[in-house]
């Protein structure tokens, strides 16, 4: 596995495999790796010969009172995970390479951002946008793979690709869970003691809107008061949102279907979560 922090070093390295006839297919991450995001990298590898996977913790899209500072960091492990897992070329910026003196353009997202995550944390999804167009200009890949853990985002980004005719294959990869169902997160790190049990609400009110769908249920309302009544559960859960919603805008939905995103965000103490999943699919 070849590493760049230059990215006229990453871009020549590209050229010459896209010279030999390879697709280039990238995973952009925040390092800090796991099992979710090694199944993109698997994904990717399905799709094209060489694989790029960027590490950068992007300060634009954390807030001020965020966790950036605190953000898990761990870059040897992350390059032997990288490694093993078949990536090809593992770019690693600097802010001041992502970020020189000066910049100060950005990609400001529509309609779409505007609520859920968008609304929680102002400014977030600029901050993403701006990062992945960036990091998209560099590789130039052929196709790209994001976690549906991150399914606002996700989505964000495939309508970035269709507005600004990007031809980039777009390719969302389904969360990975730990056995009990918890999804995989490098903030998972942050759950210390009584936290990860409580963490666990998340997915159980996803598998009891899942479980209301298989027996019929189709208002959006009786779904999010069982899923509720499974927070109640969890007395130190602060739940954020519940989103009920149509899988292209994230608008909510009153009827739901087979394809209705349900999205949930919440606190454990400091640490805020996030998981969701298409209704039809369950949690899996
Ligand atoms: O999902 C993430 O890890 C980040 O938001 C991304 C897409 C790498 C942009 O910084």
């Amino acid at each position: 596995m070849e590493e760049f922090t230059s990215p006229d070093q990453l871009r020549a390295w590209v050229r010459a495999r896209r010279d030999e006839g390879q697709r280039i297919g990238f995973v952009p991450t925040m390092g800090f790796l796991h099992e979710g995001h090694l199944s993109l990298v698997t994904a990717a590898r399905q799709r094209g010969e060489a694989i790029v996977m960027s590490i950068f913790v992007n300060p634009l899209q954390f807030g001020p009172n965020e966790d950036l500072s605190r953000y898990p960091r761990d870059l040897e492990r992350d390059r032997a995970l990288a490694q093993r897992s078949g990536v090809d070329a593992l770019f690693v910026p600097s802010v001041e390479t992502m970020y020189p003196h000066g910049s100060e353009t950005r990609i400001i997202p529509g309609e779409t951002a505007s609520r859920w995550e968008g609304a929680a944390r102002p400014g977030h999804f600029a901050g993403v946008l701006t990062v992945v167009a960036k990091l998209f200009n560099l590789v130039v890949p052929d196709v790209v793979c994001f976690g549906q853990k991150d399914m606002q985002q996700a989505l964000l980004i495939r309508r970035m690709l269709r507005d600004l005719d990007w031809p980039i294959d777009f390719v969302i990869v389904p969360t990975v869970r730990e056995a009990d169902g918890l999804a995989l997160s490098s903030r998972n790190v942050y759950l210390k003691n009584g936290a990860r049990e409580q963490a666990l609400s998340l997915s159980r009110a996803l598998a009891k809107a899942a479980e209301c769908w298989l027996a019929g249920e189709k208002s959006a309302s009786r779904i999010r008061s069982a899923m509720e009544s499974v927070f109640h559960m969890f007395p130190a859960i602060g739940v954020e949102y519940i989103a009920i919603a149509e899988p292209e805008s994230m608008q909510p939905v009153d009827t739901v279907d087979a394809w209705t995103v349900v999205a949930v965000a919440a606190r454990v103490g400091t640490t805020r979560l996030i998981d969701n999943i298409v209704l039809g699919q369950g949690v899996r």
